[in-house]
């Protein structure tokens, strides 16, 4: 009974955990051809072409992310960081987006860029605190946008995206992100630019989740809901909306 039942653990076993390594071995030759040129060979963000760049690619050995769907301090969702992948992060950097490359392939490069960081193999997607979508989107009406224009002053959004929403504050030229890298605001009026996205719900996740690694500020806890609907009102209407109208 016993040598069977150990046969059967190990048949059960083995195949599971040759499939893993199977993963990050084919993880680790698409991110040499395709990822390693920026976030370099060892994954320190200090490829051959970073020193030209001026955002400086992740550094994955920091487990640090910008677009997530989890609380300051936690790490990223592996759905976060995949659909990063495929989408890119806007036209103000270099990192492409890999919509052309296999769900198989992002599914294998994302586990072994998981890999340089144990705190991933540590902590269950399930155990991340998660900060929710909001399940409606409100009206805008000209009483939120006036009210978001007021929250933008007394917030002081206006010290590092500057009054004309340019990124021309007086804070600016001093921005550093999570490794010291020189980093600056985006003009606000150029939607195509914007590492999370442009929609209103794109917008709202931003503001209350922040930009971690970076100096934007996450305002959840902070101020409550109907305010950060009402500052994404004012950008909306100030500035995205008519970018999003501009010839690029
Ligand atoms: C041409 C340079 C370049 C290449 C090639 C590149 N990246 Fe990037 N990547 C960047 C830059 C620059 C950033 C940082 C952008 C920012 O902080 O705004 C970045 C950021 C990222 C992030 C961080 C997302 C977040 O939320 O912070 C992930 C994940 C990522 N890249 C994955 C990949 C993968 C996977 C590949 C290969 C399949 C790859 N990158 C190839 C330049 C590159
Ligand atoms: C201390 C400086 C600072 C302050 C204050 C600040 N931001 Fe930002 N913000 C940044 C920086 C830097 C970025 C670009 C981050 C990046 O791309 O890594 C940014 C990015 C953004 C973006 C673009 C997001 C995207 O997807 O690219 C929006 C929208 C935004 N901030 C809104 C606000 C609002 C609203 C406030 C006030 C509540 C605010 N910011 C306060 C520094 C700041």
């Amino acid at each position: 009974m016993k040598p069977l039942l150990l046969a059967l653990l190990l048949s059960l076993l083995f195949p599971l955990q040759a499939g893993q390594e199977n993963l990050l071995e084919r993880g680790r030759r698409i991110y040499l051809d395709s990822c390693a040129s920026c976030h370099g060979i060892s994954g320190r963000g200090d490829g051959l072409v970073a020193a030209n760049l001026f955002v400086k690619p992740r550094d994955f050995t920091l487990g640090r992310y910008k677009i997530k769907s989890t609380a300051d301090g936690e790490l990223p969702l592996h759905e976060d960081l995949y659909t990063t992948i495929g989408f890119g992060m806007g036209q103000r950097n270099s990192m492409p987006a890999w919509a052309a490359m296999s769900s198989g392939d992002r599914q294998a490069v994302l586990a072994y860029i998981k890999s340089l960081y144990p705190r991933f193999a540590e902590e269950a997607d399930a155990a991340l605190k998660i900060i929710p979508l909001p399940l409606i989107e409100p009206l805008i009406t000209s009483e939120t946008i006036r009210r978001g224009q007021k929250l933008y002053d007394d917030l002081e959004c206006w010290k590092c995206h500057g009054y004309d929403g340019s990124g021309n504050g007086p804070s600016s030229a001093a921005l550093v992100d999570g490794k010291g890298n020189k980093i600056s605001p985006p003009d606000l009026s150029k939607p195509w630019l914007f590492i999370r996205g442009s929609s209103r719900m794109d917008l709202y996740q931003t503001i209350n989740i922040g930009i971690a690694g970076s100096a934007m500020p996450s305002l959840n806890d902070i101020i409550a809901d109907e305010m950060i609907w009402d500052l994404v009102d004012f950008l909306y209407h100030e500035f995205v909306h008519i970018g999003e109208l501009a010839p690029r």
